[in-house]
């Protein structure tokens, strides 16, 4: 470009996000071909057998609700108290460790992604995270001048491995001294991944051990975006609980996210939720949170808070609320059941899957396959070291068909 007019630090590559290219293609597809001959598995949404967004009715009954001047008014730049109480009830349900523990609304669970790298990192440091990840970790880094490092999530048996991990993290903190490290579980996105309890005790060991070098500080950003959509009922927030009496130098950031759980995607609705043994450290992780929010977004959506703070306090809309999200979480397992068994079945390699939105397929040349799969109509998003393949857009109908036309196509491109 002759005459950029960007500042040095603002100037990026001119590029599409890659879903939203693939996904619009595939909605031609479905004009053209009609949606039931169309596999659409690009977006990260919960979608029903038809193809359509899913939002819950018990949500949004009482969203329409709120009184106009609640829906217009400016929220409280820490988020509405009823709403962090809340997130906090809803986030932890019988797991909330022993510690000092301090909530602060963000848009979405980005903004909570956000808060971590930017108020827990220097300018040039290295955020540890595994080898496959969420894109916008990297995103959100590099426009802070940080940078994103991996360990390989899994071991030779298809476990976390839990070894890599250890000696990244090493290395990183003994030279840097500080490190933010991400771990996205439940339900990773895009391997579908859950870190078991006896792998977060072995993680947990490990860092209390490096803690005991009073220069380190670690910070545990746990993203748990698709917590709502792991396991059948709270099993999967039972680590939730081994967050408790830490050290002082290790903190522990929960990103609560209103996006999936709550089918709040657009309305932006989030959380921070700062875990400590020290008062002194939430309180800090607080302030420097509505600086930096009052820099950035100013404040969320206070309607959307609202809501979801009724729906908590009040049994009959919790109820509603619990049960319709039971419904679609059997849905969402059924697919994936689908999915999981008829790959198994013939022999396509996937990583290993265990809740959520994503299935994951480890290939060569992702991205020549994806563009390859277009052809048979079917819509993959391409990644560094795989296919993603989005169970919660799909029908089991589809789920079943898919991984035969995937298969097919991989070895097509040997
Ligand atoms: C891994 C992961 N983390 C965080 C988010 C945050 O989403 P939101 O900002 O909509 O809450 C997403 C959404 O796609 C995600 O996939």
């Amino acid at each position: 470009m002759t005459n950029s007019m960007v500042a040095d630090h603002a100037r990026w590559p001119a590029k599409d996000d890659p879903i939203f290219t693939i996904a619009g293609k595939a909605q031609d597809a479905e004009k053209k071909f009609g949606v039931e001959n169309v596999i659409n598995s690009t977006l990260g949404a919960l979608m029903d057998d038809h193809g359509k967004l899913v939002a819950f009715k018990s949500v949004y009954d009482v969203f329409k609700q709120q009184p106009d001047e609640e829906l217009a008014a400016y929220s409280a730049i820490a988020g509405m108290p009823r709403f962090l109480k809340a997130v906090e009830q809803s986030f932890f349900k019988e797991y909330r460790p022993q510690a000092r523990i301090r909530t602060i609304a963000t848009p979405g669970g980005t903004g909570a992604v956000k808060h971590a790298v930017w108020s827990y990192t220097n300018s040039g440091d290295e955020i540890l995270t595994s080898d496959w990840y969420w894109t916008p970790y990297q995103t959100i880094a590099e426009e802070g001048g940080r940078n994103i490092v991996t360990y390989e999530l899994f071991d030779s048996k298809g476990n976390y491995n839990v070894s890599g991990f250890k000696k990244r993290f090493k290395e990183i903190i003994d030279r840097q001294k500080r490190l933010l490290t991400i771990i996205n579980t439940p339900a990773h996105n895009p391997t579908g991944y859950s870190v078991s309890n006896e792998e977060w005790d072995i993680i947990i060991e490990f860092l209390k051990e490096e803690a005991m070098d009073r220069d380190k500080k670690i910070i545990v950003l746990v993203d748990a975006a698709y917590i709502d959509f792991a396991g059948i009922s709270d099993e999967r927030r039972e680590f939730l609980g081994k967050f408790s009496d830490l050290p002082d130098n290790i903190f522990v950031i929960a990103a609560f996210s209103a996006s999936k759980g709550f089918t709040m995607y657009g309305l932006r609705n989030g959380a921070a939720i700062g875990i400590s043994s020290s008062q002194e450290v939430v309180d800090e992780f607080y302030s420097a949170c509505m600086h930096s929010g009052r820099a950035t977004w100013s404040n969320g959506t206070r309607g959307a808070m609202l809501t979801v703070a009724d729906i908590i306090e009040n049994q009959d809309y919790y109820r509603r609320y619990m049960d319709e999200k039971a419904t679609f979480n059997n849905m969402l397992r059924r697919r994936a059941e689908a999915f999981v068994k008829r790959a198994d079945e013939i022999g396509l390699k996937l990583v290993p899957y265990r809740d959520g939105f994503f299935i994951s397929i480890p290939c060569e040349n992702p991205f020549e396959v994806s563009k390859k799969l277009m052809e048979d109509n079917l819509f993959v998003v391409p990644l560094a070291k795989g296919l993603r393949f989005a169970v919660s857009s799909v029908s089991e109908e589809k789920c079943l068909k898919a991984p035969e036309i995937i298969k097919r196509s991989l070895e097509n491109n040997k």
